[in-house]
């Protein structure tokens, strides 16, 4: 048996349950390919016995890069055995739900859909403190989560974890407002003048947002919020708000870096 895994991570944590999953099926003797859809310009279905799709959540629904991705996606005409993931700070949100409504439509069939809880990275937001002591067990227990996933489909166990229909609805209508103000909100990411022009935040933008301009980096209006920028900056000088942020994803991004 042989799957594929496409993922979009914007700061590392859904690369992070990726190689979980990975590690997972490949203890039970099955193949696991991950792809990052930054980088994919065909979606190859045909060859694999499973699918599998992850993704972050932003304001309770997938990032609309993954949205644009689903849209191309090809049909599946023979049912396709498919699990939805995403990782999302609090405990729940309805983006597996509304991931999994597009992929139905295409012909999967969609038996889990999961939501991992992992660390925050948009803790900032609320001007809140980020509780670095919770991250062990956060981690453990997400661990833990895909693990069972993982044998409830090797076992086709159905396992849905299905929000109710308002749920949803709430969530969409909250997650397309928030990407409407996404280019306001993203003018609160600046650059202090300590900035070493390493480039690395250029060349890592998934939306190839950033230019450097007179020695220094500029961001442009097509930013989609996922902070990759901040978590990377190797001098942790991009600011949010003018605020310093501690950088509780510089290890997991590691993961989406192409070249450090
Ligand atoms: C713009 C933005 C919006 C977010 N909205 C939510 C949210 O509505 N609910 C939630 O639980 N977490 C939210 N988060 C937190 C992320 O979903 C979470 O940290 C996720 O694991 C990040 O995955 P990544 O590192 O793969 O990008 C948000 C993060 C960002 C950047």
């Amino acid at each position: 048996m042989k799957g594929v895994l496409y993922y979009f991570s914007g700061t590392g944590n859904t690369k992070w349950a990726a190689d979980i999953f990975k590690k997972y099926f490949n203890n039970n003797k099955v193949d696991l390919h991950l792809l990052n859809i930054e980088k994919i310009e065909e979606v190859k279905i045909k060859e694999f016995d499973f699918l599998i799709i992850g993704s972050s959540v932003y304001a309770d629904i997938e990032p609309k890069i993954v949205d644009d991705f689903l849209k191309k996606f090809p049909k599946s005409t023979k049912k396709l055995k498919t699990i939805v993931y995403v990782t999302q700070g609090g405990k729940s949100s309805s983006a597996a739900s509304i991931i999994a409504e597009k992929l139905k439509v295409k012909g999967y069939n969609v038996l889990i859909e999961e939501s991992i809880k992992m660390p925050n990275n948009y803790y900032f937001l609320l001007n809140k403190e980020p509780n670095v002591n919770e991250y062990e067990k956060i981690l453990t227990d997400a661990e833990d989560r895909v693990k069972k996933t993982v044998q409830n489909f090797i076992e086709n166990n159905k396992l849905k974890r299905q929000n109710s229909f308002i749920r949803i609805k709430l969530g969409k209508l909250c997650g397309n407002s928030f990407r409407r103000v996404i280019p306001r909100i993203s003018k609160n990411i600046t650059v202090t003048s300590e900035c070493t022009k390493c480039g690395l935040c250029l060349t890592n933008c998934p939306k190839s947002n950033i230019t450097f301009e007179d020695g220094k980096p500029v961001f442009h209006s097509k930013c989609m919020l996922c902070l990759r920028c901040i978590y990377i900056c190797p001098v942790n000088v991009v600011r949010y708000k003018g605020k310093k942020i501690e950088q509780i994803q510089k290890e997991r991004v590691k993961g989406v870096i192409k070249c450090q």
